[in-house]
């Protein structure tokens, strides 16, 4: 069967690698990063302003939308994407990472994870299986295995048993997924901070061909260098030809680290949660609107940028806004943080494609440490 799910890898310059995912609803340039709107909505954005940002994709989340207002319901709507206007690519995560994070009393064994809902504590269960009917019923187009995620530090015999069970898992939302020309269903390394058990979780999961990697469990609470070392220690083993994706990183210098490893998708909630709380980033680092250096600054929080938010509203005026709690200075920011992420993929990409990655990589570090304009 042909399938209309296409990686292709354009090229690679100093460990990075320049591509793009062809799919029926659109093509996403790689390296990427992926908005999070987790309840059908990127936070305080509209979705119009979101793809003009530069953003080929945005993420769903699985539990959020299981609970309100519903797969079935979502299905009978026409789909995710009529329903929140956005006709290019989604992704969905599976539901185990949000579960682990937000639910109350949950309950963990081979056959799924029980839960508590935090909107009205309703009990739930999600299987594999479940959650690829969740992703299929939200009309997903990548979709993401179920997997346990622990957070660090924690013990080397925990974080095996919950990577053993993610593949078995990952083996069954693959039949469950089955063939799907056009869609693709994702595997998630897991392992924590352990080489052995990262290997073999790659090793375990390249066997299942799936037509995208992830890198999960990491993120969650260990040091820089602990997850590049990771990612040192994975990307080698997953095959060249598929898209690998770091799931939930991160601040753009994660970013930049990460793409020199060979590191293809990102998704965050960094710029659109940090913009909901004043803080801005930039091509000069990140600015905390709230302090008081801004209240009767007239400039822009950067004039060379495109995006109206960065360029025609003044300092002054962001601070007056977040300082009062008023939706527009979440607004603003969160348009201002989304666009200055959007324009360092772009910057990589361009570097990629001109064989100068390395040295984008070390002026764009250097700009952040002049500090703030
Ligand atoms: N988001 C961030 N990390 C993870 C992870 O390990 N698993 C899943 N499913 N989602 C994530």
């Amino acid at each position: 069967m042909t399938d209309n799910f296409q990686f292709t890898l354009d090229k690679t310059d100093a460990g990075a690698r320049l591509g793009q995912i062809s799919m029926p609803r659109g093509e996403i340039r790689t390296p990427a990063f992926m908005p999070v709107g987790t309840v059908g909505t990127v936070k305080a954005m509209y979705l119009d302003q979101v793809h003009e940002t530069g953003a080929d994709i945005i993420l769903g989340n699985t539990y959020h939308l299981m609970l309100r207002p519903t797969a079935e319901r979502v299905a009978r709507l026409g789909g995710l994407h009529k329903l929140i206007r956005w006709e290019h690519p989604i992704l969905t995560d599976s539901g185990g990472f949000q579960v682990m994070s937000l639910s109350g009393l949950r309950k963990l064994d081979e056959q799924g994870v029980t839960f508590k809902s935090h909107v009205d504590g309703s009990l739930h269960h999600m299987s594999p299986e479940r959650s690829i009917e969740i992703q299929g019923l939200l009309g997903s187009d990548i979709q993401m295995q179920l997997d346990e995620c622990v957070a660090l530090p924690a013990e080397p015999k925990e974080i095996e048993r919950a990577m053993e069970m993610s593949l078995r898992w990952a083996e069954r939302c693959r039949v469950a997924f089955g063939e799907q020309p056009g869609k693709a269903m994702f595997g998630i390394v897991q392992g924590g901070d352990i080489p052995a058990l990262r290997i073999r979780s790659a090793e375990a999961l390249s066997q299942l061909d799936l037509k995208g990697y992830a890198i999960g469990g990491l993120a969650v609470g260990e040091p820089q260098d602990v997850m590049l070392q990771m990612l040192e220690t994975t990307l080698p083993v997953l095959p060249t030809e598929k898209p690998r994706y770091l799931m939930g990183v991160g601040t753009p210098d994660d970013i930049l680290k990460s793409v020199a490893r060979g590191i293809d998708m990102f998704d965050c909630v960094m710029p659109t949660r940090s913009g909901r709380h004043g803080l801005a980033f930039t091509r000069r680092g990140k600015v905390n609107i709230r302090n008081a250096r801004h209240a009767e600054d007239m400039r822009p929080l950067d004039d060379q940028s495109n995006c109206p938010a960065s360029r025609d509203y003044s300092r002054a005026y962001l601070h007056h806004l977040v300082r009062s709690n008023e939706a527009l200075g979440g607004m603003l920011l969160s348009w201002n943080n989304l666009a200055y992420y959007q324009e360092l993929m772009q910057g990589i990409r361009k570097a990629i494609a001109e064989s100068r990655f390395a040295d984008f990589m070390a002026e764009t570090q250097e700009e952040w440490a002049r500090g703030d304009l």
